[in-house]
């Protein structure tokens, strides 16, 4: 049976602020986070659905979790606990390269802050993983309470599950959330619609359901000898936000913000409203954009953020639906289909009101990149392999697995050109943990095959002459694409150029921690199941 469509509302996540004020002095914060396995409605017509969630309770745990609201300059001290069972709710894959307690009891979480700018320890790195009471942990754990210093530019983050080979089914029974930092001295200035009624985080994501209510995740891998369980990606059909099946929203007829955050594992979305409403941008990743940027619609890659204002003011209708136009997997699998093309539904008040917020005409202006500052350029190249019967079996960067030693290990405080070379047939969203970078351009690869086979020979970009063959046709940047961002769409066949900084955008200060030291880093493709199997590689640093 199907699921009817806008009948519940949007929920809001709980808030929880990462600081203290005492004696009107914002003071660092400790919180406690757990993970908990609870029953989630995601509609009204679909029983209770078993899910692994966030909170800072069991009853108080949400799919997504709470939003937490941190402050610039000011600490946030989490300690993240595992209280799930013994059990996963998913199926899981013990032949890609996975955390397994020696128990084999307990599930291993370790926990990311993706876009934050944070000492090595505190990153979430796949091999830090821990089960339930800390009573297992991999061999890059070392301690409980991760410290974020939220000393950098103000923007959006989230949080969700990073353990190795685990991340697609954690996040898919619901490890999820988001993290909002703010710098009232630099946004407020700004104007832009901020109360929490007007100022919301949207978290979307797709999932499939049994009609028991359970997530349906297919439990056999597309190459079943090779991989038991694992699938290249997993789509759902019905469009999750904020914990709900196509929720509706009403609004008043005004200017609001929204946070819109990707958490799917392997679903782009082309975001438009179908009374053609602006989107306006005003921000991208964690980043502001020097400049709003008006467009009719937005595609959102697993993993980016799109922070947008829509003013329902200039609506000529009483509601508008916001919708989905991605073919999955992007950009050549399949068109969208009834379900899966809508995503939320707007249902606009009546009347008029007075708005005291705006759209500036300048936003916030960072340093541009330097590339006569880069120090380093790189080749990046994403590979998939396939079995006899050319089904992918798995993914890798650079040719190498996740545990090969790292390459890729650039200065801290240096600026570095990475050339991101596509030989799949698939968009990957690249994504880099610390630095941030600036999409500079994307080349068509000429004679492909030919380079392909070349570089499955060889793994080597300049002896397989990738100057010669990177000569094709050009993509610009979008205008809202060309802030600061820490994830990016990687078209298939083509170089993307980017400039990486692995230092503040907002100051010449150097990092208050040291980034060289161990676990480092990693960075990665954002499409969960290819990270699992295992298009990841580690991120270190030298001085
Ligand atoms: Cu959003 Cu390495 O993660
Ligand atoms: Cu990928």
């Amino acid at each position: 049976s199907k699921l009817e469509m806008f009948v519940d509302k949007l929920p809001d996540m709980p808030k929880v602020q990462g600081f203290d004020v005492v004696g009107g002095v914002p003071r660092p914060k400790s919180l406690n986070i757990g993970m908990y396995e609870i029953r989630w409605k995601f509609h009204r017509d679909l029983p209770p659905t078993p899910v692994f969630a966030f909170g800072t309770s069991q009853t108080t745990a949400t799919v997504p979790g709470p939003t937490i609201e941190a402050l610039h300059g000011v600490g946030t001290y989490v300690t993240w606990q595992n209280y799930l069972p013994s059990k996963h709710i998913l199926p899981w894959d013990p032949t890609i390269p996975t955390a397994v307690p020696r128990t084999r009891r307990g599930i291993p979480t370790v926990v990311h802050l993706h876009g934050g700018i944070h000492e090595p320890k505190s990153d979430g790195h796949s091999h830090s993983w821990f089960t339930a009471g800390f009573r297992e942990w991999g061999p890059t754990w070392t301690k409980k309470k991760y410290h974020y210093n939220n000393n950098q530019h103000p923007g959006n983050m989230w949080y969700h599950d990073h353990a190795m080979g685990l991340t697609r089914v954690n996040l898919l029974a619901g490890l999820i959330g988001a993290y909002v930092l703010r710098h009232p001295e630099v946004e407020s200035p700004l104007e832009l619609p901020a109360s929490s009624e007007f100022d919301r985080p949207l978290v979307v994501f797709d999932r499939s359901f049994c009609v028991d209510g359970s997530i349906y995740m297919n439990s056999t891998g597309n190459n079943p000898s090779i991989h038991p369980q694992w699938q290249p990606e997993y789509f759902g059909d019905a469009i999750i936000v904020n914990g709900k099946a196509w929720p509706y929203m009403v609004v008043r007829r005004r200017k609001y913000r929204f946070r819109i955050i990707n958490a799917s594992n392997a679903r782009f979305f082309k975001f438009f409203f179908t009374n053609g409403l602006e989107i306006v941008h005003v921000a991208a990743d964690s980043a502001y954009l020097e400049e709003p940027v008006p467009a009719n619609e937005t595609l959102v890659a697993p993993s980016e953020i799109v922070d947008v204002v829509v003013d329902f003011s200039k609506s000529k209708s009483d509601h508008a639906i916001l919708a989905n136009d991605a073919a999955y997997p992007y950009p050549s699998g399949d068109p969208v289909n009834e379900a899966n093309s809508k995503v939320m539904k707007f249902i606009i008040k009546k009347d008029r009101e007075t708005d005291g917020s705006r759209i500036p005409e300048k936003l916030i202006k960072y340093p541009a990149a330097d590339l006569s500052e880069a120090s380093r350029t790189r080749y990046i190249t994403m590979y998939e392999y396939t079995s006899d019967a050319d089904e992918p079996t798995h993914l890798y960067l650079n040719g190498k697995p996740f545990d090969d030693p790292a390459t890729e290990t650039p200065r801290e405080g240096s600026t570095e050109v990475w050339n991101v070379i596509n030989l799949t047939d698939d968009n990957h969203p690249l994504h880099i943990h610390l630095g941030l970078f600036k999409v500079v351009d994307q080349t068509e690869l000429v004679d492909l095959e030919e380079f392909k086979g070349c570089m499955m020979k060889w793994y080597d970009a300049e002896r397989c002459h990738v100057g010669e063959h990177a000569r094709g046709q050009k993509l610009g940047v979008r205008p809202h694409e060309k802030g600061w961002k820490n994830v990016y769409k990687m078209t298939p066949g083509y170089v993307t150029t980017i400039v990486v900084r692995f230092s503040y955008i907002h100051s010449n200060s150097p990092y208050p921690f040291d980034a060289t030291a161990e676990p480092g880093y990693v960075y990665h493709c954002h499409i969960l199941d290819h990270e699992d199997n295992v298009m990841m590689r580690p991120l270190k640093f030298i001085k």
